[in-house]
């Protein structure tokens, strides 16, 4: 019970928070008395924080703590304080904290084949287009449908998702939500099959780069995320006459995040069950050995797409995630938890020798903010070694759309050193622009994306809530193609990707409408300056420890420059519409959320001095209380 206890207990005398006083702090710390709390006293400690400080309703505090609380608690008491694990942790909670360096370590690779003439073609060269006409394949993310969604509910609650009958609502609503859905709330049924109507129109398969379920993390259980996934599939194989290949997402789960990293820590934690269901579920779109795949890799499978030489190897990315606190449970470094690296490595691997191409699809991007660098790095270093054999690589998470390039040498990061491409699909839920998806144009002989088209329904149609209309937002092609000079027939690949983000330091329009349409062109931000050369900084890095982006803590978990830009528009003039932006668009209000707003409070001076009393002496009640119970049980 280190660093957060202690941090707890310091905050109310540290209003100037810093990692140095901080660590200083923690070097005469009073040890003995935290190190004493139990998981019920540190969820307590933590719920008096949030309601004191009003970091949220009440019971988004009391839920959210008490279901990822204890994993909290539990990572705490197997860490030393001062170690690099204490600092991930630091960061990835608080964001007080600068990540540490990278924890070197080499993927193991299986030797390079022995081939008996020694000049051994490599696949570039054995897989060129013909030139045949593409085929679609559609792209679609972060659903989060949210089956308790209520029609006429008020949109404009205080908590993180609104448009449900909460027990305190307002009543009447200030603003009812109507039934296709609102910025302020999570994915209606209905515009989820809205969705799927326009997809099946495409008549192809698709990929789906998880999150079902909704963000209202405070309340989720086992039975709603069972309930949620079994509907939303069935609804995909009723919509869709084509197989979907899904990823699992970090909401996928009871308590949001939760993974553990040892299968044996608790089965009250153990997130096997999810493995299970959806490896059944998935069955009838992959086969038999996909679906044990799934039950023994952790949620990760491969699959060959039938009738191509695409295979696809859908990886579980949730165990590089900063919010999943069971990765913070150890001192000494696992490089690869759960071997999902290994069966990336097996599955690239079988795919070159047999002349097969891949495609790599997960949740989270590798090179985003939310994922550990260590992770993102060993990674990186896999589509080093098997990028003439990956074609294409698929996320989802942010929200945005928008994507990341990965650089043979991130030192001199140009055309000629791009060597790989994540393509991030937007989201479904209007919660974080309009609601929309993807449709690829895939080379049938190399599998590489020759153009990429955006659709998307516009919230503030007149018609949206009688029957949203779904549009072309853009076609990248024809977009990009004319501000790079791309030759007919040239793939999109990370060159073509590399010189995009060279016409969006030169073309300020070019930039300006990429911003606006990676939230298609709803709540579009602004971006210019320093926010411009952030964005162009993390679409040139693949690998998080290259992203440009600096912890610190922040009002919000997501992305952070562009939140602290909308919280000075806020500040100026702060209004009930404008609280949603403050909303981390992937985690919801989840613990991390929380404690990172917590320390924002502290540290930018926002406390005020009664709150600051109240809570100190809240933290002596719960402390007097914890020992008196103490004695009395002995
Ligand atoms: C799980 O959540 C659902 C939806 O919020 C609720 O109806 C149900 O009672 C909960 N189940 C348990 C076991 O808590
Ligand atoms: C499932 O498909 C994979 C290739 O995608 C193949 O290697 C495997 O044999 C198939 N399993 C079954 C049981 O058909
Ligand atoms: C800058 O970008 C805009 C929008 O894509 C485009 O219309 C314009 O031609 C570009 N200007 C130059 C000089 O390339
Ligand atoms: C409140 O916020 C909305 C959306 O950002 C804005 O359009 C509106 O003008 C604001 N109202 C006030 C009174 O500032």
């Amino acid at each position: 019970m280190h660093l957060i206890a202690h941090l707890i207990l310091l905050l109310p005398s540290a209003l100037a928070l810093n990692p140095e006083t901080i660590v200083n702090a923690l070097k005469n710390a009073p040890s003995q008395r935290v190190a004493e709390l139990g998981d019920a006293a540190f969820v307590k400690t933590l719920t008096s924080a949030c309601t004191v400080f009003k970091l949220e309703d009440d019971d988004v505090c009391v839920g959210a703590i008490g279901e990822q609380g204890p994993i909290l608690a539990h990572a705490l008491r197997n860490i030393s304080p001062l170690g690099s694990t204490a600092t991930k942790l630091c960061e990835g909670t608080f964001g007080l904290c600068q990540p540490p360096p990278v924890n070197e370590w080499s993927v193991p690779f299986p030797p390079p084949p022995v081939s008996s003439d020694s000049e051994s073609i490599p696949t570039t060269e054995r897989v060129k287009s013909s030139g045949k006409t593409p085929f679609q394949v559609v792209h679609f993310s972060d659903v989060h449908i949210d089956r308790e969604y209520v029609p006429g509910s008020d949109a404009n609650c205080k908590k993180p998702i609104c448009c449900r009958n909460f027990a305190d609502e307002q009543m009447p609503p200030s603003e009812p939500a109507g039934p296709f859905g609102n910025r302020n709330c999570d994915s209606p049924a209905g515009l989820a099959k809205s969705m799927l109507e326009q997809i099946a129109g495409h008549h192809t398969w698709s990929i789906f780069t998880g999150d079902v379920v909704e963000a209202a993390v405070w309340i989720v259980n086992k039975s709603e995320v069972t309930n949620d996934v079994t509907i939303f599939n069935s609804e995909l194989s009723a919509a869709l006459n084509a197989p979907v290949f899904p990823a699992i997402g970090n909401h996928d789960a009871a308590p949001v995040n939760n993974f553990p990293r040892d299968a044996t820590v608790s089965s009250q934690f153990d997130a096997q069950w999810v493995f299970d269901l959806e490896g059944k579920e998935w069955e009838h779109w992959t086969n038999t050995t996909a679906s044990t795949e799934e039950t023994h890799e952790s949620g990760s499978y491969a699959v060959i797409v039938s009738g191509t030489q695409l295979r696809i190897i859908s990886v579980n990315t949730v165990y590089w995630y900063k919010q999943n606190f069971w990765v913070y449970d150890s001192n000494t470094p696992e490089p690869d938890p759960r071997g999902i690296f290994a069966f990336m490595v097996r599955q690239l691997q079988a795919a070159e020798d047999a002349g097969q191409r891949v495609w790599i699809i997960g949740h989270m991007p590798p090179g985003c903010q939310d994922a550990l660098s260590d992770q993102s790095n060993y990674y990186d270093q896999i589509v080093q070694r098997y990028k003439d054999v990956i074609a294409g690589q698929f996320f989802g998470h942010t929200h945005y759309d928008e994507f990341e390039i990965a650089y043979s040498d991130y030192k001199d990061r140009s055309e000629n050193t791009a060597v790989g491409v994540a393509w991030i699909a937007p989201a479904l839920t209007p919660r974080s622009g309009n609601p929309a998806f993807k449709v690829y144009d895939v080379d049938p002989d190399t599998y590489e994306i020759m153009d990429a088209k955006v659709y998307m329904t516009d919230l503030k149609s007149p018609v949206y809530q009688v029957k949203p209309e779904w549009q072309l937002l853009y076609s990248a092609r024809e977009e990009y193609g004319p501000l790079v000079d791309l030759a007919p027939g040239s793939p999109l690949d990370a060159g073509f990707w590399h010189r995009v983000t060279e016409a969006f330091e030169r073309n300020e329009t070019a930039f300006q409408r990429w911003n606006a349409f990676m939230t298609r062109e709803g709540d579009v931000r602004t971006c210019t300056g320093e926010c411009k050369k952030l964005a162009v900084c993390q679409m040139r890095a693949m690998r998080a420890e290259d992203n440009c982006h600096i912890a610190r803590p922040t009002s919000t978990f997501g992305d952070t420059e562009r939140d602290d830009l909308a919280q000075a528009v806020l500040s100026s003039s702060p209004n009930k519409s404008g609280h949603r932006r403050d909303v981390n668009q992937c985690e919801g209000a989840g613990i991390g959320h929380i404690l990172s707003k917590l320390s924002y409070k502290m540290s930018v001076g926002h406390a005020k001095d009664e709150v600051t009393k109240t809570f100190k002496g809240r933290l002596d009640d719960i402390f007097a209380s914890h020992h008196q119970r103490e004695k009395a049980d002995l």
